[in-house]
């Protein structure tokens, strides 16, 4: 039965145009003092506040009906038993295991992949104490000082954003550089900075195929074998990856190479041996820490019951804002400098799981499922874009992410952040009424005629959603609680719009036209193309000549 014709998502269409005319500070004021406490739950110190969303307590429970249609806790349980729930890959999703702190067995493909995944830890463990202590060493017996790991997407931005986020855990010994693009850049960037001779190359790719991870990886490779020979290589290199065909043949020797299974999804692969480089960089203490965040969540998640579990709560009020409120872009704005490439990390994670148009058998869905996340961190973003999301015509529902304790040494600051993030969220969802307005600048003794022609200028609607998540401070658990809050919140929208969240065959088409586009770009010649093309290849080669 397709979603949309189940009795509790009719129900929730009829509630959503019941509500329509009721402002937030209409529910706010039936509400009263109790309705931080029904829409607020503490846990795993953290606090997420939706009391600003544009809810009722009957919204809620018909979400709940709804989670319930769906068979959520089935499929919650479907998840965590390893079954194959990317059924278009027939492989079980199971980055849990990565981060399973228990002595629980953890099946994937009917199998205990637990032995496996410590082992991995182990190696890495050894390896990175080694490098920290200068145990391992460069081919000239100098320590290392600077990590290039070169991959993208889910072999990048994990790496990227965890590292920035925990930067106050650095190793300082230890510098980080991330390559990701395929235009060169950032690989002529680190290149400029780095001594061959203290530099460790990490590649890391899943599948070892990657246009923009193999061409950076080949030219890192022959920089490394100009500067210091062939023997070098396999001292400054090590890489992660599942295909070791391809790592044979680039060179890579077994004790270089750290192994991640099929049953990872490349964005949910973090917590595997793809956290080698923030491990590099952090240490493996605050990188088992993450993972250590990471498995609470995954038991919060399994165990608590689904009025008061995190991830199912955001799930739905997603579905809530996207399906049946018409919201579909998704702001993150975190009150803390250290997660400004966390709305990054959420894209893929996000945009790549639900970003489907048909359900898991294939039926074109007739609703709509994944939006579109985007963000900065807030303080800044209020300088940019928050005109818009206050006054202007697009909608966007907003999760503001702010630690009571920030991350630098300017302690005091953090009031400023949280003063900012508490006053915005109140701004998106009061407003300032007309009257609000007229007596404010009657009470500056503005002219009457000046007063009237103002209001409609000043006047903020309000009725903007958003929730708030609090957390006491920016450590290694809370990262891994984020993260992987955010990771369950994509799998409960995936079982309620009924799509697979852990295939991505939307990013092959462009990949593959990519692969046959790279020889008629070179020469300018692609003589069955389509005129087009002819003319846009006849182009590049004139500026080519210029
Ligand atoms: O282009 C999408 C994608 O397949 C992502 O899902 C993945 O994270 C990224 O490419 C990188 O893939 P790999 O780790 O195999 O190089």
């Amino acid at each position: 039965m397709t979603r949309n014709t189940l009795p509790p998502w009719q129900a929730l269409e009829a509630h959503a145009a019941q509500l329509a005319s009721r402002h937030l500070r209409d529910l706010f004021a039936a509400d009263g003092a109790g309705r931080f406490d029904a829409m607020s739950v503490q846990a795993l110190d953290l606090l997420y506040d939706y009391s600003r969303q544009r809810v009722t307590r009957e919204t809620l429970g018909l979400l709940q009906s709804l989670a319930q249609a769906c068979e959520l806790p089935a499929r919650i349980a479907a998840l965590f038993a390893g079954d194959a729930v990317n059924n278009t890959e027939g492989r079980a999703a199971m980055h849990m295991a990565l981060r399973n702190r228990s002595d629980r067995p953890m099946q994937a493909g009917g199998q205990d992949v637990m032995p496996e995944v410590r082992a991995q830890l182990a190696k890495m463990r050894e390896f990175v104490t080694g490098v920290h202590q200068g145990r391992i060493l460069g081919y000239t017996g100098a320590r290392f000082t600077d990590v290039v790991n070169i991959g993208i997407g889910g072999s990048d931005l994990g790496i990227v954003m965890a590292t920035e986020a925990l930067a106050r855990f650095r190793n300082k010994g230890i510098r980080l550089h991330c390559v990701s693009n395929v235009d060169g850049v950032e690989l002529a960037d680190a290149l400029e900075k780095i001594n061959p001779a203290t530099t460790l190359f990490v590649i890391c790719s899943k599948t070892f195929t990657t246009q923009e991870t193999l061409a950076n990886a080949n030219a890192a490779r022959e920089w490394l074998l100009g500067e210091l020979g062939e023997k070098a290589i396999g001292h400054h290199f090590v890489a992660v990856s599942t295909n070791h065909q391809a790592l044979d043949a680039f060179g890579i020797a077994p004790e270089s190479r750290f192994t991640m299974w099929d049953w990872v999804g490349g964005r949910y692969s973090l917590w595997s041996t793809v956290g080698l480089s923030i491990a590099l960089s952090l240490g493996m203490d605050p990188f088992e820490l993450v993972l250590a965040g990471g498995h609470e969540m995954d038991e919060h998640f399994r165990t608590a019951p689904l009025e008061r579990n995190l991830p199912v709560l955001m799930g739905l009020l997603g579905v809530w804002n996207i399906d049946f409120l018409g919201l579909d872009s998704l702001a993150v704005l975190p009150y803390d400098r250290r997660l400004h490439r966390f709305p990054a990390y959420l894209q893929q994670l996000e945009m790549e799981s639900n970003g489907k148009s048909v359900t898991r058998d294939g039926t074109p869905v007739g609703y709509k499922t994944g939006n579109v996340v985007w963000g900065e961190p807030g303080n800044n973003a209020q300088h940019s874009f928050f005109q818009l999301l206050h006054q202007g015509t697009a909608r966007v529902a907003l999760d503001f992410i702010a630690p009571v304790n920030g991350s630098s040494r300017f302690l005091a600051h953090q009031d400023l952040a949280l003063a900012n993030c508490f006053a915005q969220s109140e701004a998106f969802a009061f407003g300032q009424t007309a009257e609000q307005v007229r007596n404010d600048l009657q009470a500056k003794g503005a002219p009457v005629a000046e007063i009237e022609r103002l209001v409609p200028h000043k006047v903020h609607a309000g009725d903007r959603p958003s929730s708030l998540i609090l957390v006491p401070r920016l450590g290694p658990r809370a990262v891994g609680k984020l993260i992987a809050w955010y990771e369950h919140k994509v799998f409960v929208q995936s079982v309620i719009w009924d799509v697979n969240p852990f295939d991505q065959w939307g990013v092959e088409l462009g990949k593959k036209l990519a692969t046959s586009m790279t020889e008629p770009v070179r020469t300018g010649l692609a003589p069955d193309g389509p005129a087009h093309l002819q003319k846009l290849l006849a182009q590049v080669q004139r500026w080519r000549g210029d």
